[in-house]
């Protein structure tokens, strides 16, 4: 019986979303919220011998248990993405084998904090160091970018390359470089309305396509800002407000977004979208308020939950 646990991170998009998807500079953070994985590999000595993979969701409670001498069409998505993996690793697995893949995730699903990506990071992770015996993270960041693909279409990469290699990092398609970046005072305000990272981006291809040149001049300034986060980080208050207004020009923001970042400019609490926008989570700069105080102030807003955490934590690790 052979056994490996792996961590990697969750994420914020401290600036440039969607400008990221047009090959733009972002700047994202690790955050201190995983995802654990845990892959096993047994030989089974029963009768009869056709390889099989269990996979039990902890959180959630859900197990799947599939024989992977034959594979069906309809499987969830994070199935299918689980048996790309094991495709590409399959020579290595022998007819006898039993896999067993538990997770557990300690960051929220689906709330753009790259649960999804920690999730395909950590799933290439265990197969290349149970079957690699070692943690390569330039093509574990490769092939977990195709898982990646298969979720959300044609994403930008940025989530699992912070996931992958952790701390901060300036990101855009074409170079990727760390930077030492903290904001310690920053809080995640969990809006609660449901979004979809596909449909906001197809949202905002739809807006750049019809309107070309009001599209690229957003988008150079969405990077002018994010550049900006980079070089003169006491001005980040400022830049926030700037980078979310830009938000609100790709059509990614709403009414209940723009009304809870309106409350806490009351109160000098720069806000933004982090992420895909249309719904999801809010990232805000505050050294003066508590959790419960900037609860208290959007008590009409039907706020899911509020955490502040640790920054440009390490990325994939054994
Ligand atoms: O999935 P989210 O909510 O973290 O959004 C990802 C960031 C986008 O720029 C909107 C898409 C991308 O692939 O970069």
């Amino acid at each position: 019986k052979r056994n490996v646990i792996v961590s990697s991170p969750g994420k914020l998009i401290i600036g440039g979303e969607h400008a990221v998807v047009y090959g733009r500079r972002a700047l994202v953070t690790s955050i201190g919220m995983r995802l654990y994985m845990q892959l096993t590999a047994e030989e089974q000595t029963n009768e009869p011998t056709s390889p099989v993979l269990k996979v039990s969701f902890q959180d959630t409670n859900q197990q799947h248990l599939i024989d992977l001498s034959n594979i069906q069409n309809s499987y969830p998505i994070e199935i299918q993405g689980i048996l790309f993996v094991y495709n590409h690793f399959k020579s290595f697995v022998s007819d006898r084998s039993q896999l067993n893949i538990q997770v557990h995730s300690e960051i929220p699903i689906g709330a753009g904090l790259g649960s999804s990506a920690a999730f395909s990071v950590c799933l290439v992770g265990c197969f290349y160091l149970l079957y690699h015996k070692t943690l390569n993270r330039e093509d574990i960041n490769e092939l977990s970018y195709k898982v990646e693909c298969i979720f959300h279409g044609t994403p930008s990469g940025i989530d699992n390359t912070i996931s992958t290699y952790g701390q901060s990092l300036v990101y855009s398609r074409a170079v990727k470089k760390h930077i030492n970046f903290r904001l310690s005072n920053l809080a995640i305000i969990d809006t609660g309305i449901p979004k979809s990272t596909k449909r906001m981006v197809e949202l905002v291809r739809l807006f750049v396509e019809s309107n070309q040149q009001e599209g690229e001049r957003i988008l150079n300034d969405v990077e002018r800002c994010v550049d900006s986060m980079i070089e003169h980080s006491e001005q980040i208050d400022q830049l926030f407000q700037e980078n979310q207004q830009l938000l609100k020009c790709l059509g990614v923001s709403t009414l209940e977004i723009d009304n809870i970042i309106e409350i806490l400019a009351k109160k000098n609490i720069s806000a933004k979208i982090t992420g895909a926008g249309g719904g999801g989570c809010l990232i805000a700069l505050t050294s003066c308020f508590t959790k419960d105080q900037i609860l208290d102030l959007l008590q009409d807003n039907h706020i899911k939950s509020i955490a502040f955490v640790e920054c440009g934590v390490e990325g994939l690790r054994e």
